[in-house]
């Protein structure tokens, strides 16, 4: 099959874990040639000659083929993954940020250059959700998706309600432990999860819509006292990420904090983990769990992409629902 040259932006948790887990799997024929990185005094363990400030090393490189892009800042990265597509380059990417608001001139650009852009690590990690969503599924019969893609909140839920802590110690030890965000509201307030939530949806139904427009809320207002309700009644609370088929080629889709029954697969979901429960005809129920973040397992699917682009994998983008609004119904709790 073919060989694979790669130029991977970004060295940190992701590409570092990358660089690894590719030298630990040589029959996979992919090499990186060159990294590129922001600050070139910092100390790595990989030779120095690997790496360069230059991105356009990269980007017109007549040897590479893929381009790897995971680093932390949206708008850079869009402006490498739109580069290398223009320049007939495949790439993979695990900016869930700079997908969401993006997505539909990375749509575009897909079509005007005919090029695989692969994104499985961009949500739920280890997941193989987007892959999943995109092949397994027939248009009509997905009915729902309930899920966790956000592991700091659910390590920040699951370490209040059960060990005690305080939210901030909480959040403390997620940062310390590397799954927050750099900037840590944009997991605690839900946005991160809303952004990958917004793409997940395109791969489940083609719809493309904004985060923006998504309804979302994070963990920010969640006290305690809420945790003590929801135990009574033999529930948890969780970020669930929801999805349901409505007929009519319409699908209500949110991001809320949920009361989840312990007896519910999400509950199983704790600390760092994520969760994805689908329902749908023919395979009826399915839970797929794993590791969400992380170096190795996010890693893990970015070499997944890579995998699949010695056959020249593209996604579909197949199926065309249009987003509406959530209804809140009684199955919402409302603080009194
Ligand atoms: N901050 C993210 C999370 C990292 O907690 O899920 C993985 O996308």
């Amino acid at each position: 099959h073919k060989q694979l040259t790669i130029g991977l932006f970004g060295f940190g948790v992701v590409g570092e874990g990358l660089y690894r887990v590719l030298q630990q799997t040589p029959s996979l024929k992919a090499t990186i040639k060159c990294v590129c990185i922001k600050h070139p005094g910092k100390k790595r363990n990989a030779p120095a000659e690997l790496f360069t400030t230059q991105k356009d090393a990269l980007l017109f490189d007549k040897d590479i083929n893929v381009i790897v892009e995971v680093i932390d800042d949206a708008d850079a990265a869009f402006e490498i993954v739109s580069t290398a597509l223009k320049n007939k380059k495949a790439v993979v990417s695990a900016s869930k940020k700079m997908i969401a608001e993006h997505l539909t001139e990375l749509l575009q650009l897909q079509q005007q250059t005919d090029m695989p852009f692969l994104c499985e690590a961009a949500a739920c990690a280890s997941i193989p959700v987007i892959r999943n969503l995109e092949e397994y599924y027939d248009n009509d019969l997905l009915h729902s998706i309930k899920a966790i893609i956000n592991g700091s909140t659910n390590f920040i839920l699951t370490k209040m309600f059960e060990d005690k802590l305080q939210f901030s110690e909480a959040l403390l030890l997620a940062q310390q432990l590397g799954f927050a965000e750099s900037n840590p509201a944009l997991d605690v307030e839900g946005f991160d999860a809303v952004n990958k939530w917004s793409f997940l949806l395109t791969h489940a139904y083609g719809i493309v819509e904004s985060p923006q427009n998504i309804l979302f809320t994070g963990i920010q207002n969640i006290r305690l006292s809420d945790a003590l309700i929801a135990k009574e009644k033999n529930n948890d609370i969780k970020l669930v990420a929801q999805a349901k088929k409505l007929g009519n080629g319409k699908v209500a889709a949110f991001v809320l904090p949920q009361f989840v029954p312990q007896e519910d697969h999400l509950a199983f979901v704790k600390n760092e983990y994520n969760g994805v429960v689908i329902e749908s005809g023919f395979a009826d129920k399915q839970f797929f769990y794993g590791k969400g973040a992380g170096s190795f397992p996010t890693a893990s699917a970015v070499l997944s992409d890579i995998s699949a682009l010695r056959y020249d994998y593209k996604y579909e983008y197949k199926k065309l629902y249009h987003h509406i609004p959530a209804e809140l119904t009684n199955d919402f709790y409302v603080r009194t």
